[in-house]
């Protein structure tokens, strides 16, 4: 089987999948912490990898950049992959000032101005939230794991290169802890699904300083969230 955008067979792809933004990252997910992994889709080179984590079959699969790409490779995974749990791991900006570089956020609830949901289902609502049961179990993992992650909401914006304007309003006024693009469309089709999504972010640039992370060094300091979000998939 396949589908327009993925052409994996339907017992490649696991019941969990863990998805990163950027298709090297799946790569680098594959190699330093799986075996027996096997590539399961190349299309548009969005590679995807299906392999054990100590006993649990995982895929790991990019979602690509915004709510779009998420928003087509979400929905095939849960509509004709029969895929059960969705962990996105990427990065985020920080607006709120208690956040440090590399912090992990574990998001609740996803703001967006965004119309996927619209499109999607003719869903208005601007606050879409992530699964209770599932965040429940990340977070016991990460107390196990001695893994520090701050629970809060994210702002997902369909624009990276937005007009200006005032993120400590935005961080008040929608009770936000900082900035990615995918959560929003990702949550919206687990609930259109009845499936279960979250996300956990690492802060990779702040909003309230120059501090920045390298590329090099955004890939290792995932280190902590891939694992929380690995370790977390056992329990499933
Ligand atoms: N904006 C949107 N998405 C992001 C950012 C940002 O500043 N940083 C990491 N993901």
């Amino acid at each position: 089987m396949a589908t327009v955008h993925i052409e994996s067979k339907k017992e490649d792809i696991a019941k969990v999948v863990l998805m990163p933004g950027d298709p090297k990252r799946s790569e680098y997910i594959a190699k330093n912490f799986l075996k027996d992994y096997k590539l399961v889709n190349n299309v548009r080179g969005m590679t995807a990898y299906t392999g054990y984590y100590k006993d649990r079959l995982v895929t790991i699969f990019p979602s690509g950049m915004g709510c779009p790409s998420m928003g087509i490779y979400s929905y095939e995974l849960f509509k004709d992959y029969d895929v059960d749990v969705i962990i996105r791991i990427g990065s985020c900006g920080a607006y709120d000032k208690k956040l440090a570089l590399n912090d992990v956020i574990l998001v609740k609830g996803s703001y967006s101005e965004s119309d996927y949901a619209n499109e999607l289902d003719g869903i208005k609502d601007k606050l879409v939230f992530s699964d209770g049961s599932l965040n429940n179990i990340i977070e016991s993992t990460a107390k196990n794991n001695n893994i520090k992650i701050v629970k809060g909401n994210i702002y997902c914006a369909d624009a990276f290169y937005e007009k200006e304007y005032d993120y400590n309003v935005r961080c008040k006024e929608k009770e936000v802890l900082g900035i990615e693009m995918e959560t929003f469309a990702l949550f919206n089709n687990a609930w259109k699904f009845k499936k279960k999504a979250t996300a956990l972010l690492t802060v990779s640039d702040l909003f309230f300083s120059d501090e920045k992370l390298s590329s090099l060094e955004r890939e290792k300091k995932l280190n902590d969230m891939i694992t929380l979000a690995l370790e977390s998939s056992l329990k499933l």
